[in-house]
């Protein structure tokens, strides 16, 4: 039987740093030396061991290194631990973002059961507000204390099922600021953490039907939030020939998962509907177009654009931003099998479109083109979609951002800004006419594989042709979905991406 994850609180509040009692005071240091006051003042009390350890060389402030200096009876906190912010004219949220999760990271690792963050004080400024600060402090508290561990009997150094942190400021004015902060960062760090537990249970745990038991589940503990689910027999009353098509070859029938958030107060006029488009592929072998062997245990993730906008609405329905929100999850398992869908197959989407299928494989777009149309038929202004789409995109910006691409310049930056924002980087790649052009079938209106190049471009101008003039933007999260260790922030398995993107888009339309 599987154990909890990890809980974890994350708060801010009026502390006196040198007296606060933690099993760890994290203290964000600027590479290049400078004046630290918090830092001179831990070191006064503790008779010079941080100028010493300095001294010596055993820590320069480099970005994401840390050293730990022990606690006297003249402080509060057992233990200090210095965190690089690296160059100071480098700053910017991300830096604070990671030295959050560097911190906490250890924090786990350490077994403490309280920690206090003292990152930012040197850090705020004009270019930094304490509010901003404290969600992207929350954040990174969340991300960086995350372990996914609930199919081990006994959990790696043994970790303590719980952490309390606290964002600590001296001053009452910032740390209102940033408490008001850290309760945004909060809802979307807990809804972050959420989506990666969802994305990293295995396929034998996740398949359609349990995907859409768990977000029901989740959908019952939030406020604000609706939930409806098309079965096998719905999708083929509503002649959903694309998810059934993917789905056709797994014992696990696929499933059409949607949910709505409903602001609590009144949205203005002008206020867009926003729909969220997630691909919930629990398993994708390849089907006949059958995968290499190596590496397809990965294919758990690509489900990863779904748990994204999963965990997007629960974090927006506990932010609760005056905007109308429609997530939506197509999910199927693709498995080669008797009854198995297969190449040469010509379908017919929910738009009454056809697709001639070219390869089983590239079955992302075959259920997500059905979403986007159920999207555009619920009447939403703007469709984002979110999908592991394409290998061809992960060779283009390798492992450190995702592909942006849509119809819609200002849908774009707007989402650039949310980027931005959130940490979660992607990159504009172009789609259109050119790309549309080798999706043309000579038998069927679309095929669904393009020539050997630009595979993210082409599978983009695929899913375009089902969104007809609604303002529409496809992001391709594979290759940052997950993470297999390396030079990185954050355990290994789902990076929960998404779930900060989407949200900070939607808490920027809300307010137009
Ligand atoms: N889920 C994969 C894409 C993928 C690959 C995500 C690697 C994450 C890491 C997708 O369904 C797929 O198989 N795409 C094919 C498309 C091709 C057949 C046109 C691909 O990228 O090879
Ligand atoms: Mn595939
Ligand atoms: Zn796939």
């Amino acid at each position: 039987m599987a154990k909890d994850m990890i809980s974890v609180t994350v708060g801010a509040g009026k502390v006196d740093l040198v007296k606060v009692t933690c099993d760890l005071l994290a203290v964000g240091v600027f590479s290049g030396g400078g004046r630290n006051a918090l830092c001179d003042q831990l070191d006064k009390k503790l008779k010079g061991a941080i100028g010493r350890l300095v001294k010596l060389g055993d820590f320069k402030g480099e970005d994401k290194t840390t050293a730990v200096v022990y606690g006297g009876d003249k402080i509060g906190a057992r233990r200090v631990l210095l965190v690089g912010l690296g160059e100071r004219k480098k700053l910017s949220l991300d830096t604070l973002r990671d030295a959050a999760a560097v911190a906490t990271g250890k924090a786990v690792k350490l077994r403490a059961r309280k920690a206090v963050l003292a990152l930012h004080q040197e850090a705020l400024g004009k270019k930094l507000t304490s509010q901003t600060v404290g969600q992207a402090l929350a954040e990174g508290a969340h991300f960086g204390s995350y372990r996914y561990d609930e199919y081990m009997a006994k959990s790696k150094g043994g970790r303590l099922n719980s952490l309390k942190v606290v964002i600590g400021d001296a001053a009452g004015d910032i740390a209102r600021q940033l408490a008001k902060g850290a309760r945004i960062g909060d809802a979307i760090g807990t809804s972050q953490s959420f989506a990666r537990t969802i994305a990293n249970r295995p396929g034998n745990v996740i398949n359609p039907p349990t995907l859409a038991a768990a977000t029901k589940k989740m959908v019952r503990e939030a406020k604000g939030l609706s939930c409806v689910v098309l079965d096998e027999k719905q999708l083929k009353a509503k002649k959903m020939g694309g998810i059934l098509a993917v789905g056709k070859g797994s014992a696990s029938k696929p499933r059409l998962i949607v949910m709505k958030y409903t602001p609590p107060g009144r949205v203005g006029g002008k206020v867009p509907v926003i729909g969220l488009v997630g691909k919930g592929v629990t398993f994708d072998s390849g089907g006949i177009s059958l995968k290499p062997g190596s590496g397809m245990q990965n294919m758990k993730f690509d489900m990863s654009g779904g748990a994204a906008v999963i965990g997007a609405m629960r974090a927006i329905a506990a932010i609760k931003p005056a905007i109308r929100v429609i997530g939506i999850v197509p999910s199927a398992e693709n498995l080669p099998s008797s009854i198995s869908y297969r190449p040469g197959d010509i379908i017919t989407t929910f738009s009454g479109k056809t697709v001639e299928v070219q390869n089983t494989d590239a079955e992302g777009r075959l259920l997500l083109c059905d979403g986007l149309h159920y999207a555009v038929k619920q009447k939403c202004d703007i469709v984002i979609d979110i999908a592991t789409l394409t290998g061809a995109c992960m060779v283009a910006l390798g492992k450190y951002k995702g592909g942006l691409m849509g119809n819609n310049d200002r849908l774009i930056k707007a989402l650039q800004t949310a980027s931005k924002a959130s940490g979660e980087k992607i990159w504009h790649l172009p789609s259109g006419d050119e790309y549309l052009g080798e999706m043309k079938s000579k038998i069927a209106d679309l095929k669904n594989i393009g020539s050997r190049w630009g595979g993210a471009c082409t599978a983009a101008a695929f899913l375009s042709e089902f969104v007809g003039d609604t303002k529409w933007a496809h992001v391709d999260m594979a290759g940052v979905d997950m993470f297999d260790g390396g030079k990185k922030v954050g355990s290994v398995g789902s990076t929960g991406f998404g779930v900060r993107l989407l949200t900070s888009y939607v808490l920027g339309a809300a307010k137009g």
